[in-house]
This record gives C-alpha cells, structure tokens and sequence, in this order.
C-alpha cells in the first residue's frame, strides 16, 4: 500500500475536503514490509549543518521519532550534490521505512526520489521541494509569504522615500531561493513600474555563504557608491556578511538589513540596531510534525495534508506552516515566548 494522504484545505474558516487517499499502481515494498507496530527506520538526508537552524531541525526531528518508537539515520552532505545521493543511497541499503530529504540541489535531487521509490521507500521533501519527481509528501513553511513578509517590511519601512535597493537571493539550486525571490518580487515589481524603488545591484548567493552576499554588497559599493536605503538579504546567514561588509564600510545600522530564520545571531543584531528583521520559522514544530509524520507514513496510517505544490512532474500533496515576522519590538512576543531564544541570550 501507498503512503495515504488526505489533502484538506480551509477557505473562508470552513474546512473542505476536497482530496482523497493518494493510490499509485507500484508499491512501496518497504513502508508494505513495516509492521504497524515494528521499530521503524527514517532515513533523514541533509544538506548541510553549517547553519543553526538546520541543527535545530535535526535535534528535533531526531527527538520526536525516538519518542515514537524510530531509530533515525542521519547524513548531512555539506553542500555537495554527488555526496548527498551517495548519502541517499546508503539509507536506501540501510533499508529505511522512509526517507525525509532536504535537498541541496533541488532539481538534481530527483535522481534520489527515483531511487527510493525503486526500492519502495515513500520520500518526503522537507523544507525544499525536490522538483521533477513523484515526492509523496511536502513539508515546509509558506515560502512565497517569507518573500512577500521580507518585502513588505522594507516597503512599509520607506514609505515615502525613493529608495536604493541591493537584493542578494539565495543559493540557485534550492528551490526555496526561487520562491522566497518571488514573493518579493510581487511586492517589489509595482514599487519598481512605478520608479519609487531603483534596484541597483542584484546577486545570487552560491550555497547561501555569508561570504558570497558579503563579496555581493562589496561589488555594490564599488560599482554604485554607498547612497543605499536597504539590502534585501534572502536569510540571516546572508545578512550576517552583508552586515559585515557594512561594518567595513561604517554604514552598519544606517542600511536597512532584512533576514529569515531568526537565529540567535541575527536576533542579537535585531537587538543591536544592525539588522531590521528577520522571518521566525518555527522550525521545532515543523520538524517535530515531520517526524511524526514519517512515522505515520511507515506505520501506513492516513497523512493529512493542507496543500499541495507542483513540483514540474504533479501536484504534492504539501504540509505548509505559517511564519512570523520579527523586529526590534515583538523578539520578546514571538521568538522568547515560543521558547526559540532565551532572553537573556539576546544581548
Ligand atoms: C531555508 C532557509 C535557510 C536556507 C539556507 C532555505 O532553503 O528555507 O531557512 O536559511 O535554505 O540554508
């Protein structure tokens, strides 16, 4: 039998049902062989572990299989494709229930769902779609929001002025980059027709480094001189080195920074006056729900999801979570009081 997921949805507070039991004609042959009450084996593939929320969602995802029962396998690939499907195939001949992976590359990852759908292992995506390829299931946050929430602060932040604009996305392989560039290009496009918002210099940062959005701005400098209002910075880890190229430059806390993640470090300079916000993803509930939901699946139980977002091969079926923006005024209503930060850490 297939994973079975339900897709459910809720428009105007009413909740609709409009999916039904996913079937497929191949069976996964091991989630068949997992007894519903056996000791269940997730394979969980990273990309990388360099940055703190990745940790995060490791520790948790870890924490809440055990407490269910499982035992999980866990490879992290360091930012490099071929170690990763090497990574893949190692849990695939460790025989996992299940594979829960987050991609670095999200296209050349579907050679990976090829693979353990071969071996009858149901895949999950967590946090970055795997594109092109029959995932069962997506877990993540609502990414184009992200995008449109950096967006809007700064809109809302400039309001009135003609502004100068450096956007530094984040890496090309992952498909979260493409989206969260596309929520704020929603945002941004009229700003831009209209003439009140000028781009003036626009990068892609290879892997997500801080030293790639740091060599970004640097370049923007040179080329456009330092009259800048604001860097649109795709996550913390890439506002970090914005900053520091700033810092260089004596502008730091005169620029508005943006940012996603909420970690400590970025929540610390929220607090300082270097940064102006960033997105809090409550990254513990998503893996925590992963976890659980790994489980489920191998034990063959029904998944519920909420969504589903095409991946170029069909519609998967998808778990998104709502996130929050956080700035200097609400880091105690948001990130403290979800017990993400402690307070006393924040200086
Ligand atoms: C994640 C972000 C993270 C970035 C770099 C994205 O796919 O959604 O939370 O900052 O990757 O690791």
């Amino acid at each position: 039998m297939n994973p079975r997921i339900l897709l459910v949805t809720v428009s105007l507070g009413l909740s609709l049902l409009i999916g039904l039991v996913v079937s497929r004609r191949n069976v996964p042959v091991a989630a068949e062989n997992a007894k519903p009450g056996g000791k269940i084996r997730i394979g969980l593939s990273l990309d990388t572990l360099k940055e703190e929320r990745w940790q995060r969602d490791r520790d948790r995802f870890v924490e809440e299989a055990t407490r269910l029962g499982a035992e999980v396998l866990t490879q992290s690939a360091n930012s490099d494709d071929a170690a990763q499907m090497r990574d893949v195939e190692s849990l695939i001949s460790s025989r996992v229930d299940v594979l829960v992976i987050v991609p670095h590359n999200g296209e050349a990852m579907a050679k990976g769902v090829r693979a353990g759908k071969a071996a009858g292992i149901p895949v999950i995506s967590y946090d970055r779609l795997i594109r092109d390829s029959d995932v069962d299931l997506y877990i993540s946050f609502d990414n184009i929001r992200v995008g449109e929430l950096q967006a809007q602060y700064l809109v809302d932040q400039l309001r009135g002025r003609k502004a100068r604009l450096v956007r530094i996305y984040g890496s090309k392989t992952d498909n979260n980059a493409v989206l969260f560039k596309a929520g704020q290009d929603r945002v941004l496009q009229p700003l831009i027709d209209r003439g009140d918002l000028e781009v003036v210099f626009e990068d892609w940062a290879l892997d997500w480094k801080p030293e790639n959005a740091k060599k970004i701005v640097n370049a923007a400098i040179t080329a456009k001189g330092r009259n800048l209002d604001a860097i649109l910075a795709s996550n913390d880890g890439t506002a970090g080195g914005a900053i520091q190229a700033l810092t260089e430059e004596g502008l730091a806390g005169k620029i508005l920074v943006t940012g996603q993640d909420a970690e400590l470090a970025a929540v610390q300079r929220i607090h300082r006056g270097t940064q102006a916000m960033t997105i809090y993803k409550p990254v513990s509930r998503l893996a925590a729900r992963a976890a659980s939901t790994a489980v489920a699946m191998a034990r063959r139980q029904v998944i519920i999801a909420n969504g589903a977002v095409n991946n170029g091969f069909k519609d998967v079926p998808s778990i998104l979570e709502e996130v929050v923006v956080v700035n200097r005024t609400n880091i105690l209503e948001t990130v403290v009081r979800d017990g993400f930060h402690r307070a006393e850490d924040l200086k």
